[in-house]
C-alpha cells in the first residue's frame, strides 16, 4: 500500500502522460489535485492490435482502465463542457462505462463564461507581454477562487445558490469585460447553461477529500497526478511566468487534502532534453540545427494549440531545484530516443553570470534569469535508434553514460526511462 505523487519535473509537457499510465497499473486510484484542462496529457495505447492516441485534459488518464477510481479533486479547477466532452469522446471509444470509475470533489471550483473571455481578452490586449497562457479561464478561475469567490461544483446541483452566487458575480465581470470593450453576459443564458450542464455531472459529484482518505486507510494505492512542470508553480516557478496552481508536490496536499506525512514517495518526471511553451526565460533554449532536431524527433507542438515549443539541452541546474522543492524519491527521464543521432549531448550542470559568477541552481528572479549563460558538460552521443531497447544493459554505452551523469548529478536514482510514445517502449530500472 502506498501514496505516489508524480509531478513534472521541468516546465510541463514531459511526458507524464505515458508515465502517469505506466504507474496508474499498480494504483487502485488515481487523483488529479491541480490545474485545469490548459494541461495534456497524450497517451498512446495499443488497442485491437492497433496504437491509438487518446488525449486527456481533465480527467485522470487512469479513466483507461475500467478498474481504478478517478478522482478530480477540489485543487482542479473544472470546466462543465470540457468535462461533458471528455466523458462523452471516453464513453464514444468504448472507456468509461461505470460511473463509479469517476469522482469530482463538490468543492472544485467551476470554471465561469466569464474566465475564459476575459483570460483571452487580457492575453489579447498585452499583445507581446502576453504569458502565452491558453485561454482557457483557469487563471480567472484560481483568481476567485483566491478572492473567496468561487462558483463550486456542488452549487451546480443547488440552483437557489447558483443563482446567488452567480448574481453576486456577473455584475463585477460584466464592468470588466465592458473595460476590454465586450459585451456583457446575460445573466439568464449563463444560469441557464450551468443547469443544463448540471445533470451530467451530477452522478460524479461527492466528497472527494474523504474518498481519498478512507481509501487511504483501507489501505488502497493512491496516485496523485500532477500537471503541468516544477518551474511553473505559482509560487515556486519562475514568476510571473507560471501556471496559476501549485505544481510540486506540496500541491497534491493541499490540492487534494492529505497530509504530507501520508505521501510514501514522490516521482519527478523529466525529458532527456527541455522544453518550455510560452514566455519566459529558458537558459538552455537553442535557436539552432539541434533545436530544431528536438523539436521534430520530439514532435514538440502543443497538444492543444499546435504551437511549436522551444527547445533545448537539459538542464540539471533546474532540475537540482527541481528535486529540492518536490523531494523526489525517484525520477523518470522521457524521450531518450530523440536524443539518438546527435554528435554530442550536452547537459547543463550551472549557470554562469555577466560578472563571471557560477550558480548550480536557477536564480528564480526572471530577469536575473534571462542573463545567465548555462555551463555545460559534453557528453558523446550515440546514433543507434534505441525504441526498441527494453533493459538499460542493452542501451548504447554513450546512453548509458549520459544516465549516469544525471543520476549522479542529481543523486536521485532513476526508476525508469521512456525510449518511445508507447506503454511497451519503456526500460523499468531494477
Ligand atoms: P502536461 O501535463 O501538459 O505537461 O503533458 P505531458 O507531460 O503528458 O506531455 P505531453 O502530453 O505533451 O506528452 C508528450 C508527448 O511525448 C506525447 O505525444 C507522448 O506520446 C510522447 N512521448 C511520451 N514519452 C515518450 C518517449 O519516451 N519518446 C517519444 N518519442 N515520445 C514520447
Amino acid at each position: 500500500m502506498a501514496a505516489n505523487v508524480i509531478i513534472g519535473a521541468q516546465w510541463g509537457d514531459e511526458g507524464k502522460g505515458k508515465v502517469v499510465d505506466l504507474y496508474t497499473e499498480f494504483a487502485d486510484i488515481v487523483v488529479r489535485f491541480q490545474g485545469g484542462n490548459n494541461a495534456g496529457h497524450t497517451l498512446v495505447i495499443q488497442r485491437d492490435g492497433k496504437p491509438q492516441k487518446t488525449v486527456l485534459h481533465l480527467i485522470p488518464s487512469g479513466i483507461l482502465h475500467d478498474d481504478k477510481t478517478c478522482v478530480i479533486a477540489q485543487g482542479v479547477v473544472v470546466d462543465p463542457d470540457i468535462l461533458i466532452e471528455e466523458i462523452d469522446a471516453l464513453r464514444h471509444r468504448g472507456y468509461f462505462q461505470r460511473d463509479e470509475q469517476l469522482l469530482i470533489a463538490e468543492d472544485a471550483s467551476i470554471i465561469m463564461p466569464y474566465h475564459r473571455e476575459l483570460e483571452e481578452l487580457r492575453e489579447a490586449a498585452a499583445g507581446d507581454a502576453s504569458f502565452g497562457t491558453k485561454g482557457r479561464g483557469v487563471g480567472p478561475c484560481y483568481e476567485d477562487k483566491v478572492g473567496r469567490r468561487s462558483i463550486f461544483v456542488r452549487d451546480l446541483l443547488d440552483e437557489p445558490r447558483l443563482v446567488e452566487k452567480v448574481r453576486a458575480a456577473l455584475p463585477e465581470k460584466n464592468a470588466l469585460l465592458h473595460w476590454y470593450g465586450y459585451p456583457p453576459l446575460d445573466f439568464n443564458k449563463v444560469i441557464d447553461d450551468l443547469l443544463d450542464r448540471a445533470p451530467r455531472i451530477a452522478p460524479f459529484v461527492g466528497n472527494a477529500n474523504r474518498f481519498v482518505h478512507e481509501a487511504m486507510s483501507r489501505g488502497r494505492d493512491i496516485l496523485f497526478e500532477g500537471a503541468h512542470g516544477t518551474m511553473l508553480d505559482v509560487a515556486l516557478g519562475t514568476y510571473p511566468y507560471v501556471t496559476a496552481s501549485h505544481t510540486t508536490s506540496a500541491g497534491a496536499c493541499v490540492g487534494a487534502g492529505v497530509a504530507p506525512s501520508r505521501i510514501d514517495g514522490t516521482i519527478g518526471i523529466a525529458k532527456a532534453y527541455c522544453t518550455r511553451m510560452g514566455a519566459g526565460p529558458f537558459p538552455t533554449g537553442l535557436d539552432d540545427k539541434i533545436g530544431e532536431h528536438l523539436r521534430e524527433a520530439g514532435k514538440e507542438y502543443d497538444t492543444m494549440t499546435g504551437r511549436a515549443r522551444r527547445c533545448g539541452w537539459i538542464d540539471v541546474a533546474a532540475l537540482r531545484y527541481a528535486v529540492r522543492v518536490n523531494g523526489f524519491t525517484g525520477l523518470a527521464v522521457t524521450k531518450l530516443d530523440v536524443l539518438s543521432g546527435l554528435d554530442n549531448v550536452k547537459i547543463c550542470v550551472g549557470y554562469r553570470d555577466p560578472a563571471g559568477n557560477e550558480y548550480t541552481e536557477p536564480i528564480m528572479d526572471p530577469e536575473v534569469l534571462e542573463t545567465l549563460e548555462p555551463i555545460y558538460e559534453v557528453l558523446p552521443g550515440w546514433r543507434e535508434d534505441i525504441s526498441g531497447v527494453r533493459v538499460l544493459e542493452e542501451l548504447p554505452a554513450a546512453a548509458r553514460h549520459f544516465l549516469s551523469c544525471l543520476q549522479t548529478l542529481l543523486e536521485v536514482p532513476i526508476a525508469l526511462v521512456s525510449v518511445g510514445p508507447k506503454r511497451s517502449e519503456t526500460i523499468v530500472v531494477q
